[in-house]
């Protein structure tokens, strides 16, 4: 009514639009009414046009610094908080509103030849990332990385055991995904995060379901293995312009045993410590233990991409190749 307060005009609104209290952020230049009341200094040219979502512990971080590397490629500027991601889509952040996201993108109006990109590896596995990603930037290009579920879920074992997870230090790696629903929450909440990620298809189809055709599955281990290859891949994907060879920007380094990027004089620069770290293989218990636990997911993973079109990874191949 015309003698509420608006806070109080609020709150009946939400009484009569419960739902509506969780906010979906649209893209603000869909809309002419809105163009027009906007501030003259915003500018949806700061919105990214490539979301690269993850799963965590896939070479995300790899991506992210080659893509950098390109002259008209720009990432998200670093949040104070969670460092070189954002998290936008996936958690508490999101209520920060759209003014909060966009300050991290470099430019404004007269920006427009420069390509943005963000990378939050959090998004894959998110329920609620895709159908936010969709509201707000329908027309963006998607990035997955995929590499075998069982190594992804061993690689971020060893990542919450460096971090001191007390799970991770007082458990070995079997202990942690054969963990029974009677363990500790500590145990049950890794046992989470090294398993539920590597679900796949589970999480792709909520994506596929709003980009069908936006999306590339790029193989994790041949991001590892032949990044040159996969550069001009996710080049041709995004439809930058020119198109660089990374054969002049990476090289193999035999200390490190991943690719690193060509530094003057000869020099190569990898990724910190926290990315291709050493560690013990995987037990053959917790081997035989995953390839089970992961089988039909794989299976699922395979036809949903065979639906779509999309590439199979070679590592699924073999994966489905091994008898049960
Ligand atoms: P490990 O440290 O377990 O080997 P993310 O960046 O998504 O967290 O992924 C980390 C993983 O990226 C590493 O896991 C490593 O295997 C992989 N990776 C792929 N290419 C890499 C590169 N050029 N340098 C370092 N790590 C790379």
């Amino acid at each position: 009514t015309c003698n509420s307060t608006p806070v109080e005009t609020a709150k009946k609104y939400f009484e009569i639009f419960p739902k509506e209290k969780d906010p979906l952020w649209r893209n603000p230049c869909e809309d002419s009414r809105h163009l027009e009341i906007w501030s003259s200094k915003k500018s949806c040219s700061k919105l990214p046009q490539l979301v690269v979502v993850g799963p965590q512990k896939t070479g995300t971080t790899a991506l992210y610094s080659f893509l950098s590397l390109h002259p008209y490629i720009r990432s998200n500027l670093p949040s104070e908080k969670t460092f070189e991601e954002l998290q936008f889509f996936s958690g508490p952040n999101y209520n920060n509103g759209l003014d909060w996201y966009m300050k991290y993108f470099p430019g404004g109006k007269n920006n427009s030849d420069q390509y943005r990109f963000e990378k939050s590896a959090t998004y894959f596995d998110s329920p609620y990332a895709a159908t936010r990603v969709h509201a707000l930037l329908p027309t963006a290009k998607i990035i997955a990385i995929l590499t075998n579920p069982a190594n992804r879920s061993y690689s971020w074992y060893q990542h919450m055991k460096v971090h001191e997870d007390k799970a991770a230090l007082n458990h070995s790696f079997y202990e942690v995904i054969t963990a029974g629903s009677d363990s500790g929450r500590s145990v049950k909440s890794l046992q989470k995060r090294c398993l539920e990620p590597g679900k796949y298809a589970t999480h792709l189809y909520r994506w596929l379901k709003y980009f069908p055709k936006q999306i590339l599955i790029i193989d994790g281990n041949q991001l590892r293995d032949d990044p040159v290859s996969v550069m001009s891949k996710v080049q041709r994907f995004i439809g930058i312009q020119p198109r660089l060879d990374y054969k002049h920007f990476l090289r193999y380094d035999s200390r490190k045993g991943f690719f690193c990027i060509i530094k003057r004089k000869g020099k190569s620069e990898c990724l910190g410590k926290s990315k291709g770290r050493i560690y013990p293989p995987m037990e053959p218990r917790a081997v035989e233990y995953l390839n089970l636990y992961y089988r039909q997911h794989n299976l699922q993973l395979h036809s949903l991409l065979e639906n779509y079109g999309l590439t199979v990874p070679d590592w699924l191949v073999k994966d489905l190749a091994r008898p049960p």
